[in-house]
């Protein structure tokens, strides 16, 4: 593991217009550079790197990021992946962890899984293809059904032979561990092979590692499971595996869309015709780790499952998940009890297309489509459909697509669009009030675990949903200079403005309206309480898309000042100053109007405590606190209003 200094070492040397120009064609434009975009097709360019803030964005497609962003957007690689790939290219020496005796083992572990899957990859393969069983069975199978080579190439496909226990044999007169082919689910516990009389489908992650198998019975038996599939283990999470994604994934980004199928076999017969943009989830539902996964690559979902009931019912639930990541759903359901493969194959290439350009849907379109044209006469139905397709806009959080997706749906039910964002706008505030607090503000304090820890962390983008309370928006002002301006000096102290603000807030930082952004202060926290400095880079750069995201839009959207405001929330900002130089004392107002707002809740909280249990021992104590902190807010309202005393 990565020790965190040297993580920080890498950020501040990569310069974002050296490593993009190993990518693309940069032209001098204005204090920018501008070139073709990388990852996406475009005839002029718009994407722009900007070298005073490092950062680079792209105005076709929306990408943005920093330096480390870059690399792991156009490499495919993980956070880590990326440090030690630019720490290479600047020649910094990476200081290692020490890794704990857990870590070791587990590390261990997973080498030795790895190699044992890569060797069962290749055993059963050679199977397929060598063995006499192999090519009568199992070639012959795929033959029949209408696979070619060099798809089963691709895939890595291979055969289990009907044997007890040819495979465990062999892997361990090659000296493989049984514990080991146990744990992979390869070998049983009866020291038996587990997959016998299948053909084999390797499992692949992402970067197109194998991490389990499954196997399909050849006939038609109904005695025993069509599929059978490797147990979950450290190296394969069925919840977090799409099948195909390692070879989809460059296609999915060229053409932002990525269909998604059933089935293993409806992915292999979609590639062969040459529609490569195509991943299963494997039968089960869809999870958000898949979804995770796809929006590393694309905006955009189509699904293609099957026209029956289950099929139909895997739809829905899965435009729900989709649209709540953020992502754009389309939906076509293949017609006539086929799947994608057996559709391609009865249709053709042209069939197919012709089928995706009449069928597939706006999800909107799709949910209403369910519904028979006579039912959506029926009032009461009606109103049903309704408030589900504005339930499902409302999970939307970003507030742009979310007023699309209403225009377009009042379109289509032909009401008025003030009716369905109000009834959107009540799920809104319902959706946040059932979360609570507690859930939504994990902390960042194990930096380990943020580096290993590529998931969003349940963070959503907080800073987007439309009813951002007025104490959310200074919050986000003091984010803001955390970001812009944390290591900047503080009053010509040795501290950083970050010390001085972290003093100052942390005692209210549980009652942060926004979890994100206090996870974000926790986080600058943890960091000063460890000696590090946080600089803009820092987080533009951090593994946590969401707070780049949020350090791009600081960095590239100049604060507007709402007169507006001022009135509204008491807000005094930043008038005198923008970017960076923040002046000291508008940073003191910040703070200042936030711990006033703060302490109103502190009050009210204590004010409850002392309610509730008037007879505790602590109650004098608890009055004491309540008296010198409406102290400090007095003197604070003065402060803030500028009112003599
Ligand atoms: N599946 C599974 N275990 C089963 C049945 C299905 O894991 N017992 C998963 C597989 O990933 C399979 C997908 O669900 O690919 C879809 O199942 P199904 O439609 O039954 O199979 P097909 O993919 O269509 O396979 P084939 O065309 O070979 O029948
Ligand atoms: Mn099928």
């Amino acid at each position: 593991m990565i020790q965190h200094n040297s993580v920080q070492k890498v950020i501040d040397a990569a310069r974002i217009e050296e490593i993009v120009r190993d990518y693309v064609d940069l032209k001098n434009r204005g204090s920018n550079l501008t070139g073709l975009c990388p990852f996406h097709k475009e005839k002029t360019p718009s994407f722009s790197v900007s070298p005073s803030k490092n950062i680079y964005k792209c105005f076709g497609c929306g990408k943005a990021g920093g330096a480390v962003d870059f690399i792991m957007e156009i490499e495919q690689y993980s956070f880590v992946e990326a440090i030690r790939f630019l720490a290479k290219k600047y020649q910094i020496e990476l200081e290692e962890k020490e890794l704990t005796q857990q870590d070791r083992a587990e590390e261990l572990e997973i080498q030795a899984f790895n190699i044992i899957n890569q060797w069962a990859q290749e055993y059963y393969k050679n199977k397929l293809w060598n063995s006499q069983e192999g090519k009568n069975i199992g070639l012959e199978y795929f033959k029949e059904r209408g696979f070619l080579d060099a798809t089963l190439e691709k895939f890595g496909i291979g055969f289990a032979a009907d044997t007890p226990s040819a495979f465990t044999q062999e892997s361990i007169q090659k000296g493989y561990n049984i514990d080991y082919l146990k744990k992979l689910g390869l070998t049983n516990s009866h020291e038996l092979d587990f997959f016998r009389n299948r053909i084999i489908f390797p499992l692949y992650n992402q970067t197109g590692k194998v991490i389990g198998f499954a196997g399909r019975v050849m006939g038609s038996e109904v005695k025993i499971a069509k599929y059978i599939n490797s147990p979950e283990s450290t190296v394969y999470k069925k919840s977090k595996t799409l099948f195909g994604l390692h070879l989809a994934k460059n296609e999915i980004r060229k053409q932002n869309n990525c269909y998604l199928v059933e089935g293993y076999t409806d992915v292999m017969s979609l590639n062969q015709a040459g529609i490569e943009n195509v991943v299963a989830s494997s039968g089960t539902a869809l999870t958000e780790d898949q979804i995770h996964l796809l929006k590393r690559h694309t905006h955009t979902v189509t699904i293609l499952y099957d026209g029956d009931n289950a099929g139909i019912k895997a739809a829905e639930r899965g435009i729900e998940l989709i649209v709540k990541e953020g992502l754009n759903v389309y939906v076509a359901l293949i017609p006539d009890k086929e799947d994608p493969d057996s559709f391609i194959k009865k249709h053709g290439y042209e069939g197919f297309q012709k089928f995706l350009n009449t069928e597939v849907k706006d999800f909107i379109l799709f949910k209403i489509q369910l519904l028979h044209q006579e039912s959506l006469n029926d009032p009461v139905k009606r109103s049903g459909v309704i408030q589900e397709i504005v339930q499902i806009i409302a999970k939307i959080e970003d507030t742009v697509k979310r007023s699309l997706y209403l225009q377009n749906a009042a379109k289509i039910l032909q009401l008025p669009e003030s009716t369905l964002i109000e009834s959107c706008n009540n799920y809104i505030r319902e959706n946040l009030k059932n979360k609570s607090f507690a859930e939504k503000r994990k902390t960042l304090a194990n930096d380990e675990k943020i580096i290993e820890d590529q998931k969003e962390i349940g963070f959503k983008k907080q800073n987007q949903t439309f009813l951002e309370t007025g104490d959310e928006i200074h919050e986000k002002e003091l984010v803001r200079i955390l970001m812009l301006a944390g290591n900047n000096p503080w009053k010509n102290t040795e501290f950083t403005v970050a010390h001085y603000i972290i003093e100052n807030v942390v005692d209210i930082l549980e009652y942060f309206d926004n979890p994100f952004y206090a996870m974000l202060v926790q986080d600058v926290l943890n960091k000063i309480q460890k000696n590090e400095s946080v600089n803009f880079n820092y987080f533009v750069n951090h593994p946590t898309k969401h707070v780049t995201n949020l350090a791009i839009e600081f960095s590239t959207f100049p604060y507007i000042y709402s007169e507006n405001w001022e009135s509204k929330y008491g807000i005094f900002l930043n008038k005198k100053s923008n970017g960076t130089d923040y002046i000291d004392d508008e940073i003191e107002t910040v703070i200042k109007h936030l711990k006033f707002r703060k302490f109103n809740k502190v009050i009210q909280n204590l004010d409850k405590q002392i309610s509730e249990n008037p007879n505790s021992e602590d109650v004098i104590e608890l009055i004491k606190a309540r008296e010198e902190i409406k102290k400090i807010k007095n003197k604070l309202f003065q402060e803030v209003w500028k009112i003599e005393s």
